[in-house]
């Protein structure tokens, strides 16, 4: 039985939040900004942020997309609603659950899904609704912690998978073979924090 349910994401998000800036805000201001850069978004397209927690990307989006940024933890809506405020930056920010997205298909030009593939519980439904609500050929950009394709499943990381994945997240999730169940295709794969145990990688929807 997994402990990592929507409920429990709820739960400990909540508690998170009043800390969530000052743990991730400063280590991955890099990463966001090369990611974000990467999808290229031109004036007029339709953004969308998956799991946008305390909308920390908002720094690092231009100002005349129109974006969109759901999260599961009201409270990090909360907090990001009060960032966009804060910083002028217009975008419909609402709770939203990313592996049931409300909306129709082919909406989206890009999407950004920052730690969140290896958070969520379904992330094979997370990138199935990602790919149902991108345009064809629109792209996403995902940055995350993932194991090497080629990376045996080793007891020890199964075990204290068993402790990150009820705290924070996922470490045995592989992105190859996630996206096996959807025809997203990737199209640039980076290493990033960690000694790339993060990565950034651009994947698009065929045409
Ligand atoms: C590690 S945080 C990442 C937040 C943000 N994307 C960032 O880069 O800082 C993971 C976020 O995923 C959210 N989350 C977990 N399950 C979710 C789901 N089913 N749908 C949407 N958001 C979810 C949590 O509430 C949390 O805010």
């Amino acid at each position: 039985m997994s402990l990592n349910t929507n409920s429990w994401n709820r739960i400990r998000y909540t508690l998170y939040t009043p800390i969530y800036d000052l743990l991730v805000g400063k280590i991955f201001t890099a990463s966001r900004r090369k990611s974000i850069d990467m999808l290229q978004i031109k004036p007029g397209e339709k953004v969308l942020l998956v799991g946008a927690g305390t909308g920390l990307d908002f720094d690092f989006l231009p100002k005349n997309a129109e974006v969109y940024a759901g999260d599961i933890t009201p409270a990090m809506v909360s907090k990001m609603q009060q960032r966009a405020k804060r910083l002028q930056f217009n975008a419909t920010v609402e709770v939203m659950d990313g592996q049931n997205l409300h909306f129709p298909d082919n909406t989206f030009d890009k999407l950004i899904l920052h730690l969140i593939v290896a958070v969520i519980p379904d992330p094979v439904k997370c990138l199935q609704e990602a790919e149902r609500v991108l345009k064809p050929g629109g792209e996403a950009v995902i940055f995350d912690k993932f194991r090497p394709q080629n990376q045996q499943l080793s007891k020890f990381r199964a075990f204290f998978n068993k402790l990150t994945s009820f705290l924070f997240s996922d470490i045995t999730r592989v992105i190859e073979n996630l996206l096996t169940h959807t025809k997203l295709k990737i199209v640039k794969d980076l290493p990033a924090n960690f000694n790339g145990n993060f990565r950034i990688l651009k994947i698009q929807k065929p045409l």
